[in-house]
């Protein structure tokens, strides 16, 4: 039996697909009674559980051979370091309560760093926080998730695709969730006998070059503008980011462009659905909401 947690998102979803495709046992843990019955309806068990909990976690994960296990962002949280601490704290305590054997985590290129990364020193410090539990972690760092695109389609369908990078022109791996939570399920089937960090790598795009693919789904020409860095926490909170959230998300941003986030894991995986049929997946799905 595995857990698989954050199973109403974009990775837990795809791993939790994946496993049963496999015919594993699947254990769902969501926090919403509806979301858990869907997925009962799909072959899997299912919990109602919040991450922060760490009792209840405990007891949904027991007996479970594997816990996919991530740290979801809560862009409401007034302090996120905090947040990323308190659920860090409850899950690995919940995985050391239980003597869970294998965790797989959804982290980011970067999380070997204890700083200046934004929101992925959060995940640093469950990378850390699990590895202590005893408890063997494979750790999928990802670099950006093609699924990022969603959040720029407001401002795209408006003919603008706005860069928050010195660059348009710098070629970066780009993964979508459906790899990685195929990767995920993968881990969990087949676990390593160490804990290891694997850098899970997409094909390679530049900004300028998905702009053009966005473009052509949306049947519109866009205007590529790449933003000075001081402009990027002011653009941030004018899509609605808190400001706190901002000057992270801008902080996450710069280590980017200074090449903090490149892949330093024990090995790498490389995936390869390719950024157009993100796209058309995103698009369609605009459409039709
Ligand atoms: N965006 C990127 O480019 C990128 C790159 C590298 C790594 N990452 C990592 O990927 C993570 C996001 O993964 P994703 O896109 O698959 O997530 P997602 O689609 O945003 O979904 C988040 C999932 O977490 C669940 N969740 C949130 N708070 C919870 C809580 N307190 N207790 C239990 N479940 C909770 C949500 O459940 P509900 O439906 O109940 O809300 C949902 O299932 C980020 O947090 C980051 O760590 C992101």
């Amino acid at each position: 039996m595995y857990a698989v947690a954050g199973a109403t998102g974009r990775v837990g979803s795809a791993t939790a697909r994946h496993l049963l495709a496999e015919g594993a046992e699947v254990r769902v843990l969501v926090r919403d009674h509806d979301r858990a019955a869907d997925w009962r309806r799909r072959g899997a068990e299912a919990r109602v559980v919040d991450l922060g909990d760490r009792a209840g976690l405990r007891a949904a994960i027991a007996g479970c051979a594997g816990l996919f296990a991530l740290l979801p962002f809560d862009l409401a949280a007034d302090d996120l370091d905090a947040y990323a601490d308190a659920i860090t704290a409850s899950v690995a305590g919940a995985v050391a309560d239980a003597g869970t054997p294998h965790v797989v985590m959804l982290s980011a290129g970067g999380a070997d760093l204890a700083d200046g990364t934004g929101p992925i020193t959060g995940l640093h410090r469950m990378e850390q926080a699990l590895r202590s539990t005893g408890t063997v972690l494979t750790a999928l760092r990802s670099g950006h998730f093609q699924e990022k695109l969603a959040d720029l389609l407001p401002a795209a369908e408006a003919g603008v695709y706005p860069v928050f990078a010195p660059s348009a022109d710098e070629p970066l791996p780009m993964g979508a969730t459906r790899d990685l939570g195929e990767a995920a399920a993968r881990a969990l089937l087949a676990p390593d006998a160490a804990s290891a960090a694997i850098d899970v790598l997409g094909p390679t795009y530049t900004e300028r070059e998905v702009a053009e693919v966005l473009g052509a789904a949306l049947g519109r020409e866009l205007e590529v503008v790449v933003l000075p860095e001081e402009a990027w926490p002011p653009a941030l909170v004018d899509a609605g980011f808190r400001p706190h959230v901002a000057e992270s998300v801008a902080e996450l941003y710069r280590a980017d462009a200074n090449g903090r986030l490149a892949p330093r894991g024990d090995r790498r995986l490389d995936v390869g659905t390719p950024i157009q049929v993100t796209i058309a997946d995103l698009v369609s799905r605009r459409v039709a909401a």
